[in-house]
């Protein structure tokens, strides 16, 4: 077993250390945030992921796992570090490299043994042939430091049984020396491991998650054009899931794709493909498309109600998806703000989205219009005019198309997640719009008594 530190406790350096010592190796998790570290020893995750805490508190009960702020005490004589620290996307797109930069000089002034950095980040190609050498150039002591690239395939909600059952390893690394190591770490997780060289456990990464965003966008691209022509988006997905080449997986079109990764890494290889002179056009589709995609139901809505101002809003869900309490890129930072310049009256619920949005937009005015937080559904359509579905909670897909019928006071759904079959509502009296998939519209409507809902 080895003695491992990590840098960074975000989503993937916290994940990634519990996991390590889950298999029995010795792992110290470094965060400069004193407050941080704190919780972390109390035994507290800073995120709400499935399984964490449990595995925080088992290993550090039995000295498998610490946390510290103080970097050069963890890192001076561990076999490997690991680096997991964020590369937040810059205005043109490219990666911001100043944490990885900041740890790798701070590795390169506290190692006292040989050590194997290994960059867990997602970083542009040939990055961690910088990082070596910028290690190499701050060097203090007489010692090998080499650098491998791992990157991670976690993804939130689901980050420590992927980590602990993930598909396969990908290693990156230039010499024997540093492959063995690595591949000797992941050992105890039984796992398949691909070893390949450094650059291309770079671009595996990018390649992985722009194929999976290219996926979404052209269902979502497909979608549209289904509402247009009269197909079934959901229908479509099923014919084509049956064809191996294509797979089940990734076929759900809706408001878009949102997350940590993929709108950052799309941006992100587009800029590494122009840098180089070439221009990735299917990686730019992705990003179009998707951009549109976010307000594709309020502008839906929009045409059909013309203003939202003094209407009752209800909006479900906060997160880009279910299972994690975060917001990046979610599709209701676009929507919510769009609705309140409009002056509508929002309620929205969350089941634990709702405090991080609070700190984005604060309950009460805003703008022409309000936004409320209700920690029950009921509370959220009860008397309202219309409702946005962005994020597919279960406590969102167990409302009956009754429930919106009999609290809202025009049943009237716009679903970013093709959560119900358009027939329940349909029966249920709900005007309902989804995503490549025709609408439910009222009888009464039809027959034309039309807006009150323009008016109310
Ligand atoms: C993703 C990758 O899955 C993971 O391998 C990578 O390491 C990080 O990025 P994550 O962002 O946590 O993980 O979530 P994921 O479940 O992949 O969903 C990303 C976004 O795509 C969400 O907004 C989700 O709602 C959307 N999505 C996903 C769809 O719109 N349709 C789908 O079929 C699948």
């Amino acid at each position: 077993m080895y003695k491992i530190a990590v840098a960074g406790t975000g989503y993937v350096g916290l994940v990634a250390g519990v996991c390590f010592a889950e298999v029995g190796h010795q792992v110290t998790c470094v965060d400069i945030d004193e407050k941080k570290v704190e919780l972390m020893r109390s035994g507290v995750s800073p995120i709400y992921e499935t399984g964490l805490e449990e595995l925080m508190k088992k290993n550090y009960s039995v000295g498998r796992i610490e946390y510290t702020t103080d970097f050069k005490s963890a890192y001076k004589d561990a076999d490997a570090i690991f680096i997991g620290v964020g590369t937040p996307e810059q205005p043109d797109g490219s990666a911001n490299l100043s944490y990885i930069a900041t740890v790798a000089r701070q590795i390169a002034e506290s190692v006292e043994k040989d050590c194997l950095v290994v960059v867990k980040s997602t970083v542009p190609v040939g990055t961690n042939d910088k990082v070596e050498q910028f290690i190499q150039d701050f060097l203090v002591n007489d010692v090998k430091v080499e650098v491998a690239s791992n990157p991670e395939f976690l993804a939130q909600g689901s980050a420590v049984y992927d980590t602990l059952h993930a598909e396969r390893i990908i290693i990156g690394t230039e010499s024997k020396w540093a492959e063995d190591m690595l591949t000797k770490i992941y050992e105890p997780f039984h796992l398949p491991i691909v070893s390949v060289n450094r650059r291309s456990a770079e671009m595996i990464k990018y390649a992985s998650n722009d194929f999976l965003a290219l996926k979404i966008s052209y269902m979502n691209d497909i979608a549209n054009l289904c509402e247009l022509v009269g197909a079934d988006i959901q229908d479509v997905a099923k014919g084509m899931s049956y064809d191996e080449r294509i797979g089940s997986k990734f076929l759900n079109a809706g408001i878009g794709f949102g997350g940590s990764c993929f709108p950052k890494d799309t941006k992100a290889l587009e800029y590494i493909a122009k840098q180089n002179g070439y221009e990735l056009k299917t990686v730019k589709a992705a990003i179009d498309v998707n951009k549109e995609q976010k307000t594709m139901l309020y502008k839906k809505a929009s045409k059909r109600l013309i203003t939202f101002n003094g209407l009752k809003v209800a909006v479900l869900g906060l997160t880009f998806k279910p299972g994690t309490d975060d917001l990046r890129e979610a599709a209701s930072l676009e929507n919510v703000p769009l609705l309140l310049e409009q002056g509508a009256d929002i309620y929205a619920f969350d089941p634990v989205g709702a405090e991080n949005f609070a700190k984005v937009h604060p309950e009460g005015k805003s703008g022409k219009g309000s936004i409320t937080y209700v920690s029950n559904i009921e509370h959220a359509l009860e008397g309202s005019n219309v409702c946005f579905i962005f994020t597919e909670w279960g406590e969102v897909k167990a409302i009956t198309s009754d429930t919106y019928k009999k609290l809202m006071r025009t049943p009237l759904v716009y679903d970013g997640r093709n959560i119900y079959p358009v027939e329940d509502m349909q029966e249920a009296g709900v005007e309902y719009h989804s995503i490549g998939r025709k609408p439910a519209i009222r009888e009464d409507i039809k027959e034309s008594k039309n807006l009150e809902l323009q008016n109310s």
